[in-house]
C-alpha cells in the first residue's frame, strides 16, 4: 500500500522515499517528512506543534503548511491568493475529509464562511519514487471569487545547517537549458516564465541539495512542473531557517474568475527524492516520461532528415526529392520538409495561419513528393506553427481580431508574426479543422509543431470574463487543438519546438514524442545543452541533428557522436556533402540504428560533466544491463596531461563486459572501479569515441 492512514496523519511510501503529512493540534496541515523510506511507520515524525516566537511571528507563519493561502498572520509565499466578492483576501481552511483511493490521497480543507473547497491531491508513482501532487479549487458559495495565486504545491525540505543548493536550467535562444547550481541566498529566489511558454530563459524544474551531491552521492530532493505556459517557482529560505519551494502557474498579471460552483484544477507538478545524487534522479524522470507521459512511449524513434538548413524557405518537389534521395541513400527513416511549403511562404514575412501547399511551389500539391519519400522508404514529416499569423496572410486578412493584441494600439511583430489567441473556442476549432484537413489528406507520419516568438500586448478584447485568464486559457487551448489532433490521427508523431528549446517540459510531453532542444546545433555547445536537457527528460524526446554548425573545426564522426546521445537527425546541407561523407554518415546512421534502443530506451549515467572538464562522458546501459554505450568527447586540453580513467557505472559487478576496442574482458566491479584507460593518441583535441560494451555469454 503506498499511502496509509497512520496515528499522525498520512504517509506516502515509494519504493525508496517517504513524504508524510498530518494535522497539528491548531488544526492546520502540515508537513511532517520527506525523505528515505524508513522502516516502521512509527518512525515517521508527527506533525510540528505550533511554536510562537514573538507577537511579530505567530504560529501560522511558523508551522510548515502544505498549502498555506494569504491569511492571517502569514508572511511567507503562499500558495493561494483569493479575494471575495466582499472583497475579503484571507482564507480560514479546516479539514473536512480525506480519502485513499489506491495510489492516491485527497484531502479536503474548507472554508466555512466563505464557503470555499480546497483539495490537495497526491498521487504515488511507487516505481518511479516520485509524487505526482495539484490542487482544485472549489467555488461553492452563491458569488464569484476571484483567484489572483494558485500554484500547484509546496514542498519543504528538511532543516540543514546551512543553506540548500538549487540546481535549475537558464539560458537564452540558441543557448538555453544551462545547468545551473548555486546557494540560496536568504529570502526568495524567484525563477519563472511570462512569456507564455515554458521559454528557453528558465526552466520549470529545479533540484535542491546539501551542497555535497554528485550524480551518485547525497541526498536531492527535486521536483518538475507539467505546465507549458507561465510558470513561477519561489525558493525561500526563512528568517528562521526554514527551506520551502512553492511552484506552480505564475501570478504575474493572473487573475481568474471562479463563478458560484465552479471549479478550477491546476497543472500537477512531479516531485521526488534520491538518496544517491543526481543520477537516480533524472533516471527516475526519464522512466516516468517514457512509461507514463509520451504519447509512444519506447518506441524507436526514428532518425530524421530536415530540410530547414539545406533550403530554408526554398523548398518544391525538385528540390526536396534531391535530398530525400540522398538522405535515403544514407539509412535515413524519416524526411522532414521544414518552413516554406505553405501558401505565400517565400520568407518569415508572411504566410503563418495559411496552412495549406503552395500552388506556386507544389502545383499538384504535397502527395507527389510524399509519394516520391514514401517510395525511397521513408515516412514523410511537415513543419508547422499553428499558434501564429502573419500579417500578411488569408488568415489574418479574414480575422484580424483573432491575433492577441489590446484594442487601443498595434501589436508589436517578432519575426513578422503575431500570436492568434488560441484562448478563443473558435480559433481553436478553426486550428483544428485546418491541421485535420491537413493530416487526412496527406500520409504525413511526424509533425514539428513550432512556435517562434514569445507574447507582446496580451489583449483579449472579446473575453467572456476576467481577460487575465488568458495565460491560462491559452495553454489549455493548445492542449485542446494538440491533444484532439492526436486523437484523430494517432499514429503521428509530433514534435515540440520552440525557436529551439522554448517549450520543453511535462506538459507538452504529454502531446510530443520529441523535442527539439535548441537552435543552436554546434556540437561543443551542445554538449552543455544536452547536459541540461538530460537532468529532466529522456534521450528519446531529445531530437539532436548533426548539421554543418561546428563543421569547420569538428570531425563529421564527432558532431555524430554528440547527436547519438539522442534521438538522432541530420540537418545539414547534403547538396554541399561529397560522397565520402554521406558515405561515412551512412555507416554512423547504421551504427546508431543498431544500438539505439540503448540510448532511447535505457538509463543513461552522466560519467564525467563537459562543465567540469574538457573530457567527458555519458553511457548508457539497457534495462537487463546485457549491453551499454559509452561515449567520451574531448574538448581542448593540453597535450601533456594523461587522460583520466573514464569509471564506468551501471554495470552488473558479477558479469564479465567487453569494451569495444579492447581485447580483454572484465568483470563489471573492474570497469566501474579501474575504469578504461584511453590512450592520448586515441582521443586527441576535438575527437571523441563511441564504445558498445557487451555482458559476455549473456542470453
Ligand atoms: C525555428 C526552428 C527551426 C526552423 C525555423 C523555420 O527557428 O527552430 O528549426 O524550423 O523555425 O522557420
Amino acid at each position: 500500500m503506498p499511502i496509509q492512514k497512520t496515528i499522525h496523519g498520512w504517509l506516502i511510501e515509494t519504493q525508496h522515499s517517504a513524504y508524510a503529512l498530518g494535522l497539528n493540534p491548531a488544526g492546520l496541515l502540515a508537513h511532517c517528512y520527506w525523505g528515505p523510506r524508513l522502516p516502521f511507520t512509527a518512525d515517521y515524525p508527527p506533525p510540528p506543534a505550533p511554536a510562537e516566537w514573538s507577537s511579530f511571528d505567530m504560529p501560522a507563519h511558523l508551522t510548515p503548511e502544505e498549502y498555506p493561502a494569504h491569511a492571517a498572520l502569514r508572511f511567507g509565499e503562499p500558495c493561494l491568493s483569493l479575494v471575495f466578492a466582499d472583497g475579503t483576501r484571507d482564507l480560514v481552511l479546516g479539514f473536512v475529509e480525506a480519502s485513499i483511493d489506491g495510489e492516491e490521497l485527497h484531502i479536503t480543507l474548507r472554508d466555512e464562511a466563505l464557503q470555499l473547497a480546497l483539495t490537495l491531491h497526491y498521487r504515488a508513482h511507487p516505481a518511479y519514487d516520485l509524487i505526482e501532487r495539484w490542487v482544485t479549487i472549489s467555488n461553492q458559495g452563491h458569488q464569484p471569487l476571484r483567484i489572483e495565486r494558485v500554484w500547484s504545491a509546496l514542498w519543504h525540505l528538511p532543516p540543514a545547517d546551512y543553506p540548500y543548493r538549487l540546481s535549475h536550467l537558464t539560458g537564452r535562444w540558441a543557448d538555453e537549458l544551462r545547468l545551473r547550481r548555486e546557494r540560496m541566498p536568504q529570502g526568495t529566489t524567484v525563477l519563472e516564465s511570462r512569456r507564455l511558454t515554458s521559454s528557453h530563459h528558465h526552466h520549470p524544474a529545479f533540484a535542491l541539495d546539501r551542497g555535497d551531491a554528485s550524480e551518485e552521492h547525497g541526498e536531492v530532493w527535486f521536483g518538475a512542473l507539467a505546465w507549458s505556459g507561465n510558470w513561477k517557482l519561489a525558493a525561500e529560505l526563512t528568517d528562521f531557517g526554514a527551506t520551502r519551494l512553492g511552484i506552480g502557474l505564475n501570478d504575474w498579471d493572473f487573475a481568474w474568475q471562479l463563478g458560484p460552483g465552479e471549479q478550477f484544477v491546476t497543472p500537477a507538478c512531479y516531485g521526488g527524492y534520491s538518496q544517491h545524487g543526481f543520477g537516480p534522479m533524472s533516471r527516475a524522470l526519464h522512466d516516468l516520461v517514457r512509461d507514463q507521459l509520451l504519447p509512444h512511449h519506447n518506441a524507436p524513434r526514428k532518425v530524421l532528415y530536415n530540410s530547414w538548413e539545406a533550403t530554408a524557405f526554398a523548398v518544391d518537389l525538385a528540390s526536396q526529392s534531391r535530398l530525400a534521395e540522398l538522405a535515403a541513400a544514407m539509412g535515413v527513416e524519416l524526411f522532414v520538409m521544414d518552413d516554406g511549403w505553405f501558401h505565400g511562404r517565400d520568407s518569415d514575412r508572411a504566410g503563418l495561419g495559411d496552412w495549406w501547399p503552395d500552388q506556386r511551389k507544389f502545383p499538384q500539391g504535397l502527395n507527389p513528393l510524399i509519394e516520391r519519400v514514401n517510395g525511397l522508404g521513408m515516412d514523410f514529416g511537415l513543419w508547422v506553427e499553428p499558434e501564429m499569423v502573419s500579417p500578411d496572410s488569408e488568415l489574418y486578412r479574414a480575422h484580424p481580431d483573432w491575433a492577441i493584441h489590446f484594442p487601443s494600439r498595434p501589436p508589436s511583430t517578432a519575426r513578422n508574426q503575431l500570436i492568434l489567441n488560441l484562448a478563443r473556442p473558435d480559433v481553436q476549432e478553426h486550428l483544428i479543422g485546418l491541421l485535420d484537413t491537413l493530416l487526412a489528406a496527406h500520409n504525413i507520419a511526424f509533425v514539428k509543431w513550432d512556435m517562434n516568438r514569445n507574447v507582446s500586448e496580451p489583449g483579449w478584447p472579446s473575453a467572456p470574463g476576467e481577460p487575465r485568464e488568458i495565460w491560462v486559457r491559452y495553454v489549455q487551448g493548445l492542449y485542446h487543438v494538440w491533444g484532439e489532433l492526436r486523437r484523430r490521427h494517432p499514429s503521428v508523431i509530433w514534435q515540440s519546438c520552440s525557436g529551439g528549446g522554448g517549450r520543453a517540459d511535462l506538459g507538452i510531453l504529454r502531446l510530443a514524442d520529441q523535442i527539439w532542444v535548441s537552435d543552436n546545433t554546434e556540437p561543443t555547445a551542445r554538449l552543455h545543452i544536452q547536459e541540461g536537457f538530460s537532468q529532466f527528460y529522456p534521450a528519446s524526446t531529445m531530437e539532436a541533428w548533426v548539421t554543418d554548425m561546428g563543421a569547420a573545426h569538428l570531425s563529421l564522426e564527432y558532431r555524430f557522436h554528440v547527436s547519438m546521445c539522442g534521438a538522432l537527425g541530420v540537418g545539414g546541407n547534403l547538396l554541399h556533402w561529397s560522397a565520402d561523407q554521406r558515405a561515412e554518415a551512412a555507416a554512423l546512421i547504421a551504427r546508431y540504428k543498431a544500438v539505439r534502443h540503448i540510448v532511447q530506451a535505457g538509463d543513461l549515467f552522466r560519467l564525467r560533466s563537459p562543465a567540469a572538464s574538457p573530457i567527458s562522458a555519458l553511457q548508457y546501459v539497457s534495462k537487463d544491463r546485457s549491453a551499454s554505450l559509452l561515449f567520451v568527447f574531448r574538448t581542448h586540453m593540453p597535450p601533456q596531461l594523461a587522460l583520466p580513467p573514464i569509471l564506468l557505472r551501471g554495470l552488473d559487478p558479477q558479469a564479465r563486459y567487453t569494451v569495444e576496442g579492447i581485447a580483454e574482458p572484465r568483470s563489471g566491479a573492474a570497469w566501474m572501479q579501474i575504469g578504461l584507460n584511453l590512450d592520448r593518441a586515441e582521443l586527441q583535441d576535438f575527437q571523441s569515441t563511441m564504445r558498445l560494451i557487451q555482458q559476455v555469454n549473456h542470453g
